[in-house]
């Protein structure tokens, strides 16, 4: 496994004016990543301060995992060290974009919305699962090392197989099936707000996979349900407006030999989730559930 500071490629003319243009945003305190967009944030903060932002005029280094199945001599795994330059409000996703801007374009990543919405880049940084985009770089220690999820296949870099992940989520049913439609003209299926209290975390996950991948029962058992398909079948379980029927046959889906009573109760999952979820909370009371639906009088 090498490790490399990759030298910046030479550069035609046109190149060398879009840096110098970039180079001129960054002087400006812009972040990296959408150049157009950066320069109309630098522009009002100006307009409105009449003063730059700060950078720290400092480069740090990103140490990140590299793996291509399909050319030859990238085969082995391998890191790669990229000098970024640390500016202000860097996140993890903005250093990867500008390493892949600047240096190497067949660096692949997965990211979509840039604020903790779309669950696309979960990664494993500095030996944690978190968001690229709400990672702070100023938070981290250097050097910032980024992989991809742990227990999950490698297709390329950074980016994992997540077939299996949402294979777990669609096994719980993960939409709303109501026994009986709303009464009278309403448009919507309201429920109460105590309701509304009891299911609200559950019903923030972005699919991200994080949690699967911190998971050391999910790592040994590629049945497990895994703590974000459960937390799903929580989301409905847990919705009076589904009924007593379906709420049978989403217990019934819970206990079972790979669902809920696999979980050892480590709270990998609830302490890497980006959107706070209190999943193992959730995983215990589909347990206490299922045992209170066994329970028989005689
Ligand atoms: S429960 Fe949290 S960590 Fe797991 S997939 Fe959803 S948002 Fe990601
Ligand atoms: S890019 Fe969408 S969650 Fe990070």
């Amino acid at each position: 496994m090498s490790t490399q500071v990759p030298e910046e490629k030479e550069q035609s003319e046109t190149e060398q004016e879009v840096n110098a243009e970039t180079e001129a945003e960054i002087s400006e305190g812009a972040s990296y990543g959408d150049q157009r967009r950066d320069q109309r944030d630098a522009q009002r903060r100006q307009s409105v301060s009449g003063a730059p932002a700060d950078i720290e005029g400092e480069s740090f280094r990103l140490k990140v995992f590299r793996y291509d199945p399909e050319v030859e001599g990238k085969m082995e795994p391998r890191f790669d060290d990229f000098a970024v330059p640390k500016q202000k409000g860097m996140t993890v996703l903005d250093a990867l974009i500008y390493a892949r801007d600047r240096y190497d374009t067949t660096l692949t990543f997965r990211h979509s919305c840039r604020q903790a919405v779309c669950g696309s880049d979960a990664l494993f940084i500095n030996g944690r699962q978190r968001l690229g985009c709400q990672t702070q770089i100023s938070d981290l220690e250097e050097p910032v090392r980024v992989e991809p999820l742990p227990h999950q296949d490698v297709v390329k870099d950074l980016v994992v197989d997540m077939e299996h992940f949402y294979d777990q989520m669609h096994a719980v049913e993960p939409f709303f099936q109501p026994e009986e439609d709303p009464d009278g003209d309403l448009e919507e299926y309201r429920q109460t707000r105590e309701n509304r209290e009891k299911i609200k975390m559950s019903t923030r996950c972005i699919w991200c996979g994080a949690c699967m991948s911190s998971c050391n029962i999910a790592a040994g058992d590629n049945q497990y349900l895994g703590p974000a398909a459960i937390n799903k079948a929580y989301r409905f379980a847990m919705d009076e407006r589904e009924g007593e029927n379906m709420k049978e046959h989403r217990l019934n889906v819970m206990d079972q030999e790979h669902g809920v009573w696999r979980c050892q109760t480590q709270f990998s999952c609830t302490n890497v989730c980006p959107k706070d979820i209190p999943l193992t909370e959730h995983i215990q009371e589909l347990k206490r559930e299922a045992v209170k639906q066994n329970l028989k009088f005689w």
